[in-house]
């Protein structure tokens, strides 16, 4: 497979200490992750595993799917669990049997993919009848999308020129690590801001959905939303159960 924007930027923040992944965890996901004890976890889009490491403490089989081999390497030295299998394979087409996993994470991830609908449709094929998908997109209104569609177009123009590069990493980069440093509470390297930027900023596709939307899709796949969470950030979160 050849390489990703998310190889060279992966994902990875907040991976100094796994406790600390667990206290900045979405309590509706620490909470699906508990009710499939000795099930069969799937996360799709894993990245560098930061959900890999509650579920690998509940899940009998668990499994973690990327399309970025240098996140699953990360992922594979961070969590080193036996029941743990990482696979390199696309949301769009995901490497796994239909009506194969009791719950499916999909934190972050179909907005990137280019096609949401397929990307969805694929996390519910791969689930059993009555299993649960936890789905986390980005919110349709809110500021993000307007400084993703505005300032981030600058920016990802301005990164396909070697000089433009050389800007943002001296510039921007070293920017948003002071603002992380200064407003957040959370301590950061700058490693770690610095993929949260290109995440938030350069990264080459990303979608945004409303709650309506992503009713839709619940409803054409025959699915149910068990709960849903605005949350204070960028995404928010859907726990949508399979028809059985
Ligand atoms: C923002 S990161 C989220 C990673 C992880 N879910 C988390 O919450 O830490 C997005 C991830 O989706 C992966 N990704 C993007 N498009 C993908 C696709 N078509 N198939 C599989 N993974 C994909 C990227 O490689 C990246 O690791």
């Amino acid at each position: 497979m050849e390489k990703t924007f998310y190889d060279s930027t992966p994902f990875e923040y907040g991976y100094s200490s796994k406790e600390e992944i667990l206290e900045n965890m979405n309590s509706n996901l620490k909470e699906v992750i508990e009710r499939s004890y000795g099930k069969t976890i799937t996360d799709v889009g894993c990245g560098c595993g930061r959900n890999l490491v509650y579920s690998s403490k509940f899940a009998q089989k668990l499994i973690g799917v990327d399309l970025s081999r240098q996140s699953l390497d990360f992922a594979k030295k961070f969590i080193q669990s036996k029941n743990l299998e990482l696979v390199l394979g696309n949301n769009l087409d995901i490497p796994l049997k239909d009506n194969f996993s009791d719950l499916v994470i999909s934190d972050g991830v179909i907005h990137h993919t280019g096609d949401t609908v397929r990307a969805f449709n694929e996390c519910i094929r791969i689930l059993k009848p009555g299993g649960l998908l936890y789905l986390a997109v980005y919110k349709k209104y809110r500021y993000y999308p307007f400084l993703y569609k505005y300032i981030g177009v600058f920016l990802r123009l301005l990164n396909k020129t070697k000089v433009g590069n050389f800007i943002i990493e001296n510039t921007f980069v070293v920017l948003h690590f002071l603002m992380y440093k200064i407003f957040r509470k959370q301590k950061l390297s700058i490693k770690e801001t610095r993929n949260i930027f290109y995440d938030y900023f350069i990264t080459p596709i990303a979608t945004f959905q409303s709650k309506k939307d992503v009713d839709i899709w619940i409803n054409d796949s025959k699915c149910t939303l068990e709960k849903y969470d605005r949350t204070n950030g960028n995404c928010h979160v859907f726990i949508i159960k399979k028809g059985e």
